[in-house]
Parts: C-alpha cells; sequence; structure tokens
C-alpha cells in the first residue's frame, strides 16, 4: 500500500462537514466527516491529518476510518485540551478544515504472508483501526492476525461492538483486558503487555504494530523482546505536539527525525536509542 500524499497546497485546509459524531467516552468522541465536493479521502493505514476547529486551533489526529471506504473521514478524539475540548463541542452539519492525510504508515505491504500482531493500549486502538480492518478486508494476505487491547478499566472500552465482532470471527484473536476492575467484571485484569506474555507467536514471523501511551509501548517492546521477536519487525507511533505537520516548523522533532513525516509510524530497530531517552 502506497503512502498517499496531499494533491494541493499542504498548509491550506480543505473543509469538510461532520455527517455523524458518535460518542464513545465521555471524554471521546469519533467524527464521520464528507467532503463537500464529494471527493474522496485517500490515505494509508497509520497516516494523520491536521484538523483545525476554526477559532480554536489546528491539531494531529490519526486517522480511524476504513481505508476501503474513502467516501467518509473518520477521526476518534480524546478532548484534552483547548482544541480538542472545542471540537468535541461540534455537531453533525458543522464544518472544520482538514490538512494531510500526512506521515508514514503502518508496514503492511512488507506484513503479507506473516502474522500481524496488533498492540493497542486505551486510545491506540483508534490509530491502529484502519489497519485491523484492511487485515481482516484482506484476510488471505496474513496469517494469523491477532488483536491485544488494553484498556484501563470497563468503562473506558472504546470500539466495543467492534472488539466483539472480531472476536466472534473465526480468522482473528482478539484479546481485552483493562488495568482494574470490580468484582464484577468477567474479563482479563492485567496490563496489555501481559497479554503477549500469553499469546502464541512465531516471533521469526511475527509483524508487531504498537500504539498506545510511550510508557505502555515501553512495556511491550520488552515482552515482544522476551518472547523473540527482532526489533525490526516491531513498529510503533510516536505522537509529539506539532505545527505545520509537513517537515517544516521542527516543532515535531525527535532526535534527527520529524515526527510528522519520518514518523508516526517508526520500525522500532530506526529510535531504539530515542525511544528509550526520556523527554526527548
Ligand atoms: C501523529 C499524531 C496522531 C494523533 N492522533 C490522535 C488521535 O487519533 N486521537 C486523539 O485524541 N489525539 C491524537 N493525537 C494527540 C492530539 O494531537 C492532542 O491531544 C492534541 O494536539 C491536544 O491539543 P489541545 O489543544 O486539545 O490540548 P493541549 O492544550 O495542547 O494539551 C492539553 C493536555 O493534553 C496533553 N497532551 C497534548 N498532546 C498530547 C498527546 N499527543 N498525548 C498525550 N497528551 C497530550 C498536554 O500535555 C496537556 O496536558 C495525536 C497526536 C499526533 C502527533
Ligand atoms: S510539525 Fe512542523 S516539522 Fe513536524
Amino acid at each position: 500500500m502506497t503512502t498517499p500524499i496531499p494533491l494541493f497546497d499542504p498548509m491550506v485546509p480543505a473543509f469538510a462537514r461532520i455527517s455523524r459524531v458518535d460518542r464513545e467516552l465521555p471524554d471521546v468522541f469519533t467524527w464521520h466527516l464528507a467532503a463537500p465536493s464529494g471527493a474522496g479521502f485517500s490515505f494509508a493505514p497509520g497516516q494523520f491529518n491536521m484538523l483545525y476547529a476554526f477559532g480554536a486551533g489546528e491539531v494531529p489526529i490519526s486517522i480511524s476510518g476504513d481505508p476501503n471506504r474513502p467516501e467518509e473521514l473518520v477521526h476518534t478524539i480524546r478532548a484534552v485540551g483547548a482544541v480538542t475540548r472545542a471540537m468535541q463541542g461540534l455537531r453533525k452539519g458543522d464544518t472544520i478544515g482538514v490538512r494531510g492525510p500526512f506521515g508514514s504508515a503502518w508496514p503492511l505491504a512488507e506484513a503479507r504472508d506473516q502474522d500481524l500482531l496488533f498492540v493497542a493500549g486505551g486510545l491506540g486502538v483508534a490509530p491502529l483501526r484502519p489497519a485491523i480492518l484492511h487485515a481482516l478486508a484482506a484476510r488471505s494476505l496474513y496469517r494469523r492476525v491477532i488483536v491485544l487491547a488494553g484498556f484501563r478499566s470497563p468503562a473506558d472500552f472504546i470500539f466495543r461492538k467492534e472488539l466483539e465482532r472480531w472476536r466472534s470471527r473465526f480468522d482473528v484473536t482478539v484479546e481485552v483486558t483493562v488495568d482494574r476492575a470490580d468484582t464484577s467484571f468477567r474479563g482479563t485484569v492485567a496490563v496489555v503487555p501481559a497479554l503477549i506474555a500469553e499469546v502464541e507467536l512465531d516471533p521469526a514471523a511475527t509483524v508487531a504494530l504498537l500504539c498506545g501511551p510511550e510508557v505502555m509501548m515501553r512495556f511491550a517492546v520488552r515482552e515482544l523482546e522476551r518472547r523473540g521477536v527482532p526489533h525490526e519487525r516491531i513498529h510503533v507511533s510516536m505522537e509529539r505536539s506539532m505545527k505545520c505537520g509537513v517537515g517544516f516548523c521542527g516543532h515535531c522533532q525527535y532526535g534527527p527525525t520529524f515526527v510528522c513525516k519520518d514518523g508516526p509510524v517508526y520500525r522500532f530497530d530506526r529510535i531504539e536509542r530515542l525511544f528509550y531517552v526520556r523527554e526527548i
């Protein structure tokens, strides 16, 4: 799958209308966007857009929709600060600005005929979702497909119904865990890297795609190492604050790289040294 680049001036936002808002959690919502022109939005799983709430500001948000449905652009957003809270206040029919798609993609072409292991923490399920949907739609291209997802508590699940749907398929392994729960919860209580310790793996034929808080990814990498998965088979999605989104301003510098154009998806062995430096 090639990485689409914007056709027009990457600094000029296109308009997109909010056609549906799904409330995932009190502070997390999913936008379904339609281009007023009717033109589609091509992207590669793993890429992000710069979304502009007029009057509030612009932020990078991963695309969480289905790459096989380019007529609709989907983003899942947690309201954490000024811009994302303003976004939470927008409704169906409102218009926002979109620049993108930008950045690198999950290595789905390289992973053909391999086992695909998705490891998600919390909202990290959203940037992985397009890759999971692609793998499920093109199931014969891959060997095993394994999805491991961890949430803070049962109340923090996102895409719950979809996870259940994937889990009911005979050709996918889906394991979900929570960090903490009361005694009424019947599922697994553990941090998500603990699921890696349990799952059946063929390390030499596994491509692992990780997305979530950096601390969770650190422990997940450690567990993958323990299971014998080589670093060049591990891919992580990094987040840094951004301004231009296209490699001009240096705002998202991560060592010698810019997350907006060299990332957000990195092959782990290429950033390993940086990954363990705190506060970089
Ligand atoms: C490539 C990329 C993809 C992203 N994808 C998504 C996505 O799919 N969904 C989503 O909700 N967010 C995503 N983010 C994070 C999102 O861009 C930030 O949450 C947003 O920029 C915050 O802007 P704000 O003005 O609302 O909050 P700010 O006022 O900028 O920040 C409010 C608080 O949130 C913290 N914060 C800001 N950015 C982050 C971050 N990246 N991670 C953790 N804490 C942060 C700040 O430290 C501060 O405490 C992504 C970021 C990047 C770089
Ligand atoms: S955001 Fe400007 S260089 Fe990456």
